[in-house]
């Protein structure tokens, strides 16, 4: 099954179940949000989660595309990657949680095929004063989906403040046994599909009130679903990854942490700029910057001839219709070259002021700021330049 059918089957289910289809899925979030980038379906949806009426209703579907820094590191293992699509429902003080359970468990083993004896639940375990998820865990007994209880892994919140509350999480067995051991500890169990019982705000002190409605917050990661339900064993291999692993290696020989990187970054670069983010040297655009000069840094490791102007024009393509982003690719590859450009004239000034008498020994807080306020060096590119 193709990204694009799982789409649509997704979508479909829930429509058929009183769901409206939200459009529109840029990745800024609405002003004044704690977030740069949209890292979750549910941002935009926070005024609705904490009461507002939702034009459309009370049950919504959504694909959202995502952009996660946190999880930067990570990318180059089977499952991580910086931008990526989220399938997601939402009950905003409608059902509960236990019928979304339900919903889910029906789609993915009659709509999708899972084999439901490769299925594992995690639910919170309760603390303080939220006591455990208890409809959750009989949801789960009832079904004999087997149940590991934890605390904060099975507690979801999109910021230091905001909405919150405790989830249960769906789990598929990928290892090449039979299932050994709950999913917290063996990376052997992917993480499918997250269902966050939204019923609580955070505020600034630290302390926890009740939203004024019951809301329920699933997501599922679109590349994720889509890698294991095809057989792969990364998310590298899915569908959507086939232009990219077919026409970057014979562009660039690379190993395969660094191919990873550089199709996962490159994409992200694409997605954010079809966005309208430009790159700069604060916030969004920052974010871009960074992304783009860990490419740049894996392809000039082996060969500083490399350049950004050498993509085939098939991969823009691709990802900005992946995303439905109705830009023209030339213009994004234009930000793209250009930033490499950029990219090339600092680390070129950067190695000049560094081989100075002054910079050549340990450098104190005091070089990095004048670096950084006056050479316009940051930090990290002075630190990499000197390694
Ligand atoms: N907000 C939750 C998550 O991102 C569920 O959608 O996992």
């Amino acid at each position: 099954m193709n990204t694009d059918r799982i789409v649509r089957a997704f979508v479909e289910y829930f429509e058929e179940l009183g769901h409206r289809r939200i459009t529109g899925s840029t990745l800024l979030p609405p002003p004044g949000g704690p977030v740069l980038f949209t890292t979750s379906g549910m941002h935009s949806l926070t005024p609705y989660l904490e009461g507002r009426p939702h034009p459309l209703g009370r049950r919504l579907v959504n694909v959202q595309r995502c952009l996660r820094t946190t999880d930067l590191e990570e990318v180059g293992d089977s499952t991580h990657l910086t931008v990526f699509e989220m399938l997601g429902t939402w009950s905003l003080g409608d059902y509960e949680g236990p019928l979304s359970l339900d919903w889910a468990y029906g789609l993915l083993i009659d709509g999708l095929g899972v084999d439901p004896g490769l299925l594992h639940a995690t639910v919170f375990a309760g603390e303080g004063r939220i006591g455990q998820d208890t409809a959750s865990l009989e949801f789960w007994q009832e079904q004999g989906v087997p149940v590991e209880l934890t605390v904060e892994d099975n507690w979801w919140s999109s910021g230091p403040t905001g909405p919150c509350g405790p989830d249960s999480e769906i789990f598929l067995w990928t290892g090449d046994t039979p299932p050994e051991s709950p999913p917290t500890g063996d990376d052997r169990w992917v993480e499918l599909w997250n269902h966050v019982m939204m019923r609580y705000r955070r505020l600034s002190d630290g302390s926890l009130v009740p939203l004024p409605q019951r809301n329920v917050d699933t997501g599922l990661g679109l590349e994720r679903l889509a890698s294991v339900l095809q057989g792969r064993t990364s998310v590298f291999e899915c569908d959507v990854f086939a232009p990219w692993r077919r026409l970057v290696p014979g562009l660039w020989q690379l190993d395969e942490p660094s191919l990873r990187l550089v199709c996962d970054h490159l994409r992200s670069a694409m997605v954010v700029i079809g966005d309208g983010v430009g790159p700069a040297g604060t916030g969004r655009g920052y974010v871009l910057r960074r992304l783009v000069r860990r490419v740049l840094t894996a392809l000039w490791r082996d060969d500083p001839s490399r350049g950004l102007g050498d993509l085939p024009y098939e991969l823009f393509r691709h990802t900005l219709d992946q995303f439905r982003q109705a830009v023209d690719p030339e213009d994004v590859r234009r930000v793209l070259v250009e930033e490499e450009r950029r990219f090339r004239r600092l680390l070129k000034h950067g190695r000049q002021v560094l081989a100075r008498p002054r910079f050549r020994g340990p450098l104190g807080e005091e070089d990095f700021h004048y670096l950084h306020d006056t050479l316009g060096l940051p930090r990290d590119l002075v630190l990499s330049l000197r390694q």
